[in-house]
């Protein structure tokens, strides 16, 4: 059938056809006690200044404390670390990082144990986005590895290849 014919699809359904990577948003909070979520609307947006978004639901819990905070990390999520990812995308959101090993970068926001990469932002700006904020975070740390990295695509996580 033509493609125009089957013009019901829904925006989750297209969405789900696009493969992304699969991070770590996370802060800490006044206490230093840190918490995050797993995300996959990560984007580049400019190279100078350094910016990047991320879109964080209004129903989460993290929306507000990120906000407030002004700092967090992207943690970008190895291969290995799909059982990582499953963790911070369920409830409940307390206790996400007992049994996961990371270290505060200079904000005090967590870089995760074997991430493929991180990037520590300020919150540069908070932008309407529907149900979700976008966030955009001024980049002002980062670090990469050689790990092969997590996929997310059509509702599953697999590893890359390189
Ligand atoms: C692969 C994947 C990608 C996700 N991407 C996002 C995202 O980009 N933004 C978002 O707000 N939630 C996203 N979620 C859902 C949150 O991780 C989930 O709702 C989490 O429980 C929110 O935690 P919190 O309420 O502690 O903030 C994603 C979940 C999965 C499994």
């Amino acid at each position: 059938m033509d493609l125009h014919e089957q013009a019901d699809a829904s925006l989750r359904e297209v969405m789900g056809t696009y493969p992304t990577g699969v991070t770590v948003v996370a802060g800490a909070d006044a206490e230093g006690l840190p918490y995050g979520l797993t995300v996959n609307s990560f984007t580049s947006v400019s190279l100078d200044p350094p910016l990047v978004l991320v879109c964080i639901g209004h129903a989460s819990t993290s929306h507000a404390r990120l906000i407030t905070a002004q700092t967090f990390t992207i943690n970008v999520l190895a291969a290995d670390q799909s059982e990582v990812a499953l963790r911070f995308a369920r409830e409940p959101s307390d206790g996400r990082f007992e049994e996961v090993d990371w270290t505060p970068a200079a904000s005090g926001a967590p870089i995760i144990e074997g991430s493929a990469a991180w990037l520590e932002c300020s919150v540069h700006e908070v932008l309407s986005g529907g149900d979700h904020s976008i966030l955009v975070g001024r980049v002002e740390r980062a670090a990469v590895t050689e790990r092969p990295v997590l996929v997310f695509h059509r509702g599953r996580m697999s590893a890359t290849d390189t």
